[in-house]
């Protein structure tokens, strides 16, 4: 069986992480043992009885900066500890990081460790950068307070792509991005709510003409939200003849129905 992924994250505030992961689909992953996540007090590694962690910028201007001292030490050793020669993906959580996305998530879900560096204030001594980690990620381009949230969305939506951590009824196979394209409309009971109702189709059983419908949703959804998504994907000769049709709708000025 394939060991259990590790993920660690160093924080100067772990409690902001700490209650998250104690919940929902994070603690299930957890129990299951597909993960095992360790957050560290990067406070724990600083070198001083003070336990100071930040310091000035060199050269002037307002911000503290992370110093380089206990972050060494901290990635030391977490890294020391690893189970075998696991390779150790070291993560930097910044605004100035490649930006996250689906693809990002599924490529780090296969990874054996990972290892979350948050930064803070006006960020970490560049020594940290240029020697220590192997990547670094934005979630978009806004800047935060520090990287924890960041790390948390990161961690979040890679845990729930591992297998075995989603049941069948919650799998991801559909998700808005996992396919490239925007999810399809859900409904629920009742089957009608002030007047409103749930489109027939998905009251009868058929379950091909469901498919079908969802698919052409999903493209709806898609062409009139996200286009851009659609340059990226390869659609099938069927998704072209829709979308093409969807197209001519539109352009035309009437309302897309299905
Ligand atoms: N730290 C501050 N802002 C951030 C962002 N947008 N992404 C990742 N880390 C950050």
């Amino acid at each position: 069986m394939k060991t259990k992924m590790q993920i660690d994250v160093i924080t100067i505030f772990p409690q902001m992480l700490e209650r998250i992961i104690k919940e929902s689909i994070l603690k299930r992953a957890q129990q299951k043992n597909i993960v095992k996540i360790n957050i560290h007090n990067l406070r724990d590694f600083a070198l001083d009885k003070h336990s100071i962690v930040d310091d000035y910028s060199y050269g002037g201007g307002a911000g503290m900066v992370l110093k380089p001292e206990p972050i060494f030490c901290a990635v030391e050793k977490i890294v020391s500890n690893r189970k075998g020669k696991r390779k150790v993906r070291i993560i930097l959580l910044t605004p100035q990081g490649q930006t996250f996305n689906q693809a990002k998530a599924k490529e780090l879900s296969q990874e054996e460790h990972l290892l979350f560096i948050c930064g803070h204030y006006e960020g970490v001594d560049e020594r940290v950068k240029e020697n220590l980690i192997t990547d670094e990620i934005s979630i978009g381009d806004y800047v935060l307070t520090g990287g924890e949230l960041p790390a948390m969305v990161i961690i979040d939506s890679l845990v729930r792509i591992l297998p075995g951590v989603l049941n069948k009824r919650e799998s991801f196979e559909n998700d808005s991005f996992y396919q490239g394209l925007l999810d399809y409309p859900h409904y629920t009971r009742p089957r009608r709510f002030r007047e409103k109702s749930v489109p027939a189709l998905l009251l009868s059983g058929n379950h091909s003409q469901i498919k079908k419908w969802r698919r052409q949703k999903a493209l709806k959804n898609t062409l009139n939200k996200r286009s851009d998504l659609l340059e990226k994907i390869t659609l099938s000769a069927e998704d072209q003849k829709i979308l093409k049709e969807l197209k001519r709708k539109r352009d035309s000025g009437n309302a897309i129905t299905f």
